[in-house]
């Protein structure tokens, strides 16, 4: 039987050379189903934005957005542990509120940990948090709440210069006492440096095989997204297909009469029937 993974257990999974596994969930049923097929850790991403909410980047989502599907997914999941991302704007204008917003995603939330993205830029908002007895995740790369500032959603770190400064990044996450990163977004090589600078555990989507684990947003993974999927994800299932597939066969049925069959339906005495219709 599985038991409650925690922070301590990304730090025996990094020590042991175990891959920790994380997926995205916005809600309870996916995030019982995902814990129930003994995902390591569910993460309630900003990503939700785009795959759930339908804009075009996760530069839209709020607090109170985070707050509820927090929520949801901390109703669903058993043992998993459960990170909220810190969306735009709330770990930005200054500590007090970075500490306050935080605090909401474990208190409301009932998440575990919290993400931010941005490493140099957001050690200090990383301190705070973390003395506040908040764990808090990393996010480097190609962050998708700089999607403006980057141009579109393009690797980083393939030049020298950015090279250097997604490995300066995570040392000062390192340093500032985020307890895992993760790596968006960048070559292979690069992410396995970092992962074997840094003591703590790297955790990458679009980063290769060498990181201490890897994580996807669930839409991708089920192939329920139907804008494009980065180059970097897999898919392990067409449920667009099955779930129209399935949609088209229910419109088709109900307009035929073929649903509801009798088996579908309650029946009463015939006794009630004639005295109500009498
Ligand atoms: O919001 C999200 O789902 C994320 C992952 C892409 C890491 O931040």
């Amino acid at each position: 039987m599985k038991s409650k993974f925690t922070v301590s257990s990304f730090f025996k999974a990094k020590e042991n050379q175990e891959k920790i596994t994380m997926l995205t969930a916005y809600d309870y049923s996916m995030a019982k189903i995902v814990d129930g097929a003994g995902i390591d850790s569910i993460l309630v991403g900003d990503s939700l934005g785009m795959v759930v909410q339908g804009y075009e980047s996760t530069l839209e989502v709020t607090m109170d957005d985070m707050v509820y599907h927090c929520k949801a997914v901390a109703r669903g999941a058993e043992n998993a542990f459960i990170v909220g991302d810190m969306p735009f704007l709330s770990y930005h204008i200054s500590i007090e509120e970075s500490v306050r917003n935080a605090g909401r995603l474990i208190q409301e939330g009932k998440a575990h940990a919290v993400k931010l993205e941005g490493g140099v830029d957001v050690a200090d908002k990383v301190r705070a948090i973390v003395k506040a007895q908040i764990p808090v995740m990393g996010h480097i790369g190609l962050t998708p709440q700089s999607v403006n500032v980057f141009g579109g959603f393009k690797v980083q770190g393939k030049d020298k210069a950015q090279a250097l400064k997604v490995i300066e990044d995570a040392v000062a996450l390192e340093k500032a006492g985020a307890f895992s990163i993760v790596l968006e977004g960048i070559p292979e090589k690069l992410a396995k440096i970092i992962t074997e600078k840094v003591s703590i555990p790297t955790i990458g989507i679009g980063a290769g095989r060498y990181c201490d684990g890897q994580v996807l947003v669930i839409h991708d993974l089920l192939g329920m997204y139907s804008g494009q999927s980065p180059k970097f994800s897999k898919r392990y299932a067409a449920l667009n297909e099955t779930i129209k597939a399935s949609v088209e066969g229910y419109v088709s049925e109900v307009k035929s009469l073929k649903f509801p069959e009798e088996k579908h339906t309650f029946s009463i005495d015939d006794q009630i029937i004639e005295e109500i219709t009498r």
